[in-house]
Order: structure tokens, then C-alpha cells, then sequence
């Protein structure tokens, strides 16, 4: 399997991220990081960036070498903060920074966005999942979560609703498709990493317990990195537009409920 050279992550500075940087580097890779927070250990290179507003996306942007194989968007907010900033940084500004570093990408390089089973819900909401992701650029945020109404209760799922759903599209707009850029979603389960403690405030422990009950115990970062990194390698040539639930069977076990073919 042929893995990416330069491979840029955000996130870097913890869970999943931190792992995804980590497992890259020891195949070889040249990691350049991106965290708002500074990494206890920086693995490769570290820019200090902040997605979470054009003018941070920008300065990230023109940072990064000039041909990048792929790009892991993994950086997000757990809703505890409220629907704006978490659109923002989940949904708004994983965007714009993909776009921003397409043409730095190389021909055949990958995407990767890390969603989320919190994600499920899309098709239920597709019509305002639509409106939102057709919002072309960084918009005014706040304004985007007043006109739609999106509660802060829901900002977390929604954010994840958007990336899954704009994953599928981006895989066949010009900017990434005709120059061979891949575009995927990988959709953990729980995970123990610091944001899980803030699902559990935000979704209650109810549900957070429940979702590890149905699958066995709760995933770690080491579960996730790899998927993540093959989707951004040579062996994932032909995966684009795809969501891999990585997430011990929860999802399955969610479409069973939701289809009623439970055993
Ligand atoms: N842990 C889970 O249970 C779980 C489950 C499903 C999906 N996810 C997703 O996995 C991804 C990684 O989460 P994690 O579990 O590693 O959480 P984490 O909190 O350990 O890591 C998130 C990282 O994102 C960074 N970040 C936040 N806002 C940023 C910004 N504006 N600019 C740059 N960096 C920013 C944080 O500083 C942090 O280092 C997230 O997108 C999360 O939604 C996590």
C-alpha cells in the first residue's frame, strides 16, 4: 500500500488527531499539525491555526507547502459551546480549509473528514442539511444558525449532519474530482478521548452509555487512526464520497432499531 508523504492534520493536539499524527509519522509520513491548542509533543511540524473564522483558515492556508498528498480534517467541538462555533469549526471552516488547500493537493491525493454516527440523522433532515451545505464560502455563521433556527442542542449532530452529507457532494464537484481528489468521512463511535466527557454533558449519560453498551466498550484513538490513514492512502483508490462507520457496530445496531430487524 503506498502512503501519502505530506500529510496534513488538524486536531493534532489531542485524541484522535494526536493518535492519526502519530501512526502517520511511524509509517514515514511528514506530518504538518494544526491545533488551536499547542501539542504536549509536536510530531513533524505544528502551526498554531484556529478554523473556526475565515481570517484563521487563511492564515493556516498560507502556511502549508505548495503540493500536499492529503488532508485529514479531524479538529472539532463537542456542541458544549453552542451551535455557532461548533458549526463553525465542524462544518464551516473544515470547508473552507478544504478548499482552500485543493489546489495544493496533488493529483490522486485525499480527503478525509472525521464525522461521526452522531451523524445518522441526515436523512431525516435533508431538505435544511441541503439549504445549509449550498451556502457556498465561510458565511456569517450566527446569521446561518438564526435563519435556520438550528438549537444549540442539536449543534453537535447537525455539524455532523452537514459534513456527512457535503462529504458525498464534494466528491463530484470539479474543485476535488477533476483533479482526482478523494474525498471520504470516517464516523467513530464513542471514543475516549477529553471531548467525550463533554458528549456526555451535552448528550447526557443515558445516551452516551447506552451507545457503549451496544457495542461492547467504548473505542480509543488507535481504533480510528488507521482507518482514517488508509483512506488516504493508494489502497483506498477507488473509495470516494464513502462514510466508513468505524464504531464497534453501532451504527448497525442503530439501523436495526431504526429498520426494525433487530435479532
Ligand atoms: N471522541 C469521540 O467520542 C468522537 C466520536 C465521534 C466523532 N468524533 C470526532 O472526532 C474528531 C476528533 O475528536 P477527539 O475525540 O480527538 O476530541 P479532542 O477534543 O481530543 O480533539 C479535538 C481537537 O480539535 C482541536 N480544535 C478544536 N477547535 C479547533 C479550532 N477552531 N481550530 C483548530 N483546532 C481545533 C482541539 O484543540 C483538539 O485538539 C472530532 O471531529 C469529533 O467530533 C469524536
Amino acid at each position: 500500500m503506498i502512503f501519502a508523504k505530506t500529510i496534513v492534520i488538524t486536531g493534532v493536539a489531542s485524541g484522535i488527531g494526536l493518535r492519526t499524527a502519530e501512526l502517520a509519522a511511524g509509517m514515514g509520513a511528514e506530518v504538518i499539525g494544526i491545533d488551536v491548542n499547542k501539542p504536549t509533543h509536536e510530531i513533524g511540524q505544528f502551526i498554531t491555526g484556529d478554523i473556526s473564522t475565515p481570517q484563521g483558515v487563511a492564515a493556516v492556508v498560507a502556511q502549508i507547502p505548495s503540493r500536499i498528498d492529503a488532508l485529514c480534517n479531524v479538529a472539532g467541538l463537542s456542541g458544549k459551546s453552542g451551535a455557532v462555533p461548533t458549526l463553525a469549526v465542524n462544518f464551516f471552516g473544515l470547508r473552507a480549509l478544504s478548499e482552500a488547500l485543493a489546489p495544493k493537493i496533488r493529483e490522486g491525493g485525499s480527503i478525509v473528514n472525521v464525522a461521526s454516527i452522531a451523524g445518522f440523522g441526515w436523512r431525516a433532515n435533508v431538505e435544511k442539511v441541503k439549504a445549509i451545505i449550498s451556502i457556498e464560502g465561510f458565511p456569517d455563521v450566527a446569521r446561518v444558525v438564526a435563519e435556520h433556527d438550528v438549537k444549540n442542542e442539536v449543534g453537535y449532530p447537525f455539524s455532523k449532519e452537514l459534513l456527512l452529507l457535503w462529504t458525498m457532494r464534494a466528491a463530484h464537484e470539479d474543485k476535488f474530482k477533476s483533479r482526482g481528489i478523494r474525498v471520504n468521512a470516517v464516523s467513530p463511535g464513542p471514543v475516549e478521548t477529553p471531548i467525550l466527557k463533554q458528549f456526555r454533558e451535552v448528550l447526557g449519560d443515558v445516551r452516551v452509555n447506552d451507545d457503549i453498551a451496544r457495542t461492547g466498550r467504548a473505542g480509543n484513538s488507535q481504533d480510528i487512526a488507521p482507518t482514517i490513514l488508509f483512506l488516504c492512502s493508494d489502497g483506498a483508490r477507488w473509495i470516494n464520497g464513502a462514510n466508513i462507520a468505524n464504531d464497534g457496530g453501532l451504527e448497525a445496531s442503530v439501523n436495526a432499531q431504526v429498520f426494525g430487524f433487530n435479532s
